[in-house]
C-alpha cells in the first residue's frame, strides 16, 4: 500500500471579510461578513514509500494548505487522507511520532532557548534515547554545519541558520515521513547545496518518504523524482520531471554558430516564420526558439543550409524554470 493516499482532498477556509474605514470597523463588530476561500478543491494522489515528491504552484495555490492537512495541523473540509495508515487529524499524537516537518517561513523551535536546549527538549518530547540523540546530533551538525550556532538563542539566528536547525529538529526522532514547506527559502547557494546533500543522505540511509514545496525549480531538479503541480486548489500535473518537460516544454532552442557576425534581419528572412524567437547572444551565434510541435530543428537548419555559413549546431531543451513561469503566467490553458 502507498505511504500517503489523498482522495478528493478539499479544504475551505471560512474567514471574515473586513469592511473599510472606522464605520466599517463598527459594522464588522455588529455583523461580520463571512466568506469562503476554496484553498483545495478535490485533490487526489498516492505516494509510495521512499519517494521524494515536489509540490509546486504559484503563490496561493494551496501548497502550504496541503502540507498542513498532511501533518494534521488542519482538518480537511472533505475527502480522505492517510499517511502510513494513520489519519493525520483524527490520530494527531500517533501521527506526530511518525512525521517530521519543517516550515521554512517559521520555526518550531523555542525562540528564547539556545539551539542545543531546544533540540534536547524536542528529543525528550519525542522520547529519543540519549545515545541515539547524541549520534544524530553529531551527524546533523557535521552535514549541516551546526556546531558554531548550537549555543546561540534561536531568535538570533539568520533565516538560513534557523532553517538548518529546524531540519535537524524535524529528524531527531528518525521519522519515516518528512514534510518540508519551502526548506531552502532564504538560503545562499552553498547552504542550499548542504541542505540538499542532507536531504539526499537522509533518504538514502533511512528510505524516508519526502514531500517538499518550493519556489526554486532547481530543488525539484536535484531532489525530486516526481512533481505535483497545483494551481487554485486543483492538481494540474502529477508525474516525473521528464514527463513534465515533455507535456509542457514546447519551446526548444536551436543554437547555430556562424563563420560571420549574425545579421538578424537576414536570418529572419531566411527562416520566414514570425513565431520563431531569434536572438544573437554572441556576435557569431544565432539562437532560434521554436515550438517543437510546429516544426523541427532539422527543418529550420534546412532553411539556412547553403545560405548562411554554418560552423556548428546544438539544441537545448526548455528548462523547467521557464516552463513553470509560462504555466504560472497562464500560457497554457
Ligand atoms: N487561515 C487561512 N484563512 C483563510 N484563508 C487562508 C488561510 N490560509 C490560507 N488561506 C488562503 O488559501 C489559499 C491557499 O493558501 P496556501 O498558503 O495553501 O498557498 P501556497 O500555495 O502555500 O502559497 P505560497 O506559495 O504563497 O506559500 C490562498 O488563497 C490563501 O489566501
Ligand atoms: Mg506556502
Amino acid at each position: 500500500m502507498a505511504a500517503i493516499v489523498a482522495r478528493e482532498l478539499t479544504k475551505h477556509y471560512r474567514t471574515s471579510r473586513r469592511r473599510e474605514g472606522v464605520w466599517g470597523g463598527v459594522l464588522d463588530l455588529v455583523a461580520r461578513r463571512r466568506e469562503t476561500v476554496k484553498a483545495l478543491s478535490g485533490v487526489s494522489f498516492a505516494i509510495e514509500r521512499g519517494e521524494t515528491v515536489g509540490l509546486i504552484g504559484p503563490n496561493g495555490a494551496g501548497k502550504s494548505t496541503t502540507i498542513k492537512l498532511l501533518t494534521g495541523i488542519l482538518r480537511p473540509t472533505a475527502g480522505e487522507l492517510s499517511v502510513l495508515g494513520v489519519s493525520p487529524w483524527r490520530q494527531r499524537r500517533r501521527h506526530a511520532m511518525q512525521i517530521g516537518v519543517v516550515f521554512g517561513q517559521r520555526t518550531q523551535l523555542w525562540w528564547d532557548l539556545a539551539v542545543i536546549e531546544a533540540l534536547k527538549l524536542l528529543a525528550r518530547i519525542y522520547r529519543v534515547p540519549p545515545a541515539d540523540f547524541e549520534t544524530r546530533l553529531k551527524t546533523f551538525s557535521e552535514i549541516l554545519d551546526l556546531e558554531p550556532i548550537l549555543h546561540r538563542p534561536v531568535r538570533k539566528l539568520s533565516l538560513g541558520q534557523r532553517t538548518r536547525c529546524d531540519l535537524a529538529a524535524s529528524l531527531l526522532h528518525n521519522p519515516p515521513v518528512l514534510f518540508l514547506d519551502e526548506p531552502t527559502i532564504g538560503m545562499d547557494a552553498a547552504v542550499k547545496a548542504r541542505m540538499r546533500d542532507f536531504i539526499r543522505a537522509t533518504r538514502e540511509i533511512n528510505g524516508t518518504t519526502i514531500i517538499l514545496t518550493t519556489h526554486d525549480t532547481s530543488d525539484i531538479e536535484e531532489l525530486c523524482g516526481r512533481l505535483l503541480l497545483i494551481d487554485r486548489g486543483l492538481l494540474l500535473f502529477d508525474g516525473t520531471l521528464e514527463r513534465f518537460k515533455d507535456s509542457y516544454g514546447r519551446w526548444r532552442t536551436l543554437i547555430v554558430d556562424l563563420a560571420e557576425p549574425v545579421d538578424l534581419d537576414r536570418m529572419r528572412q531566411l527562416l520566414g516564420d514570425p513565431d520563431l524567437k531569434l536572438s544573437a547572444p554572441l556576435e557569431r551565434r544565432l539562437t532560434i526558439g521554436f515550438d517543437r510541435r510546429a516544426c523541427t530543428a532539422h527543418e529550420l537548419l534546412a532553411r539556412l543550409e547553403g545560405k548562411a555559413p554554418i560552423r556548428d549546431v546544438a539544441t537545448a531543451e526548455a528548462d523547467i524554470e521557464a516552463i513553470v513561469r509560462e504555466i504560472y503566467e497562464g500560457f497554457y490553458p
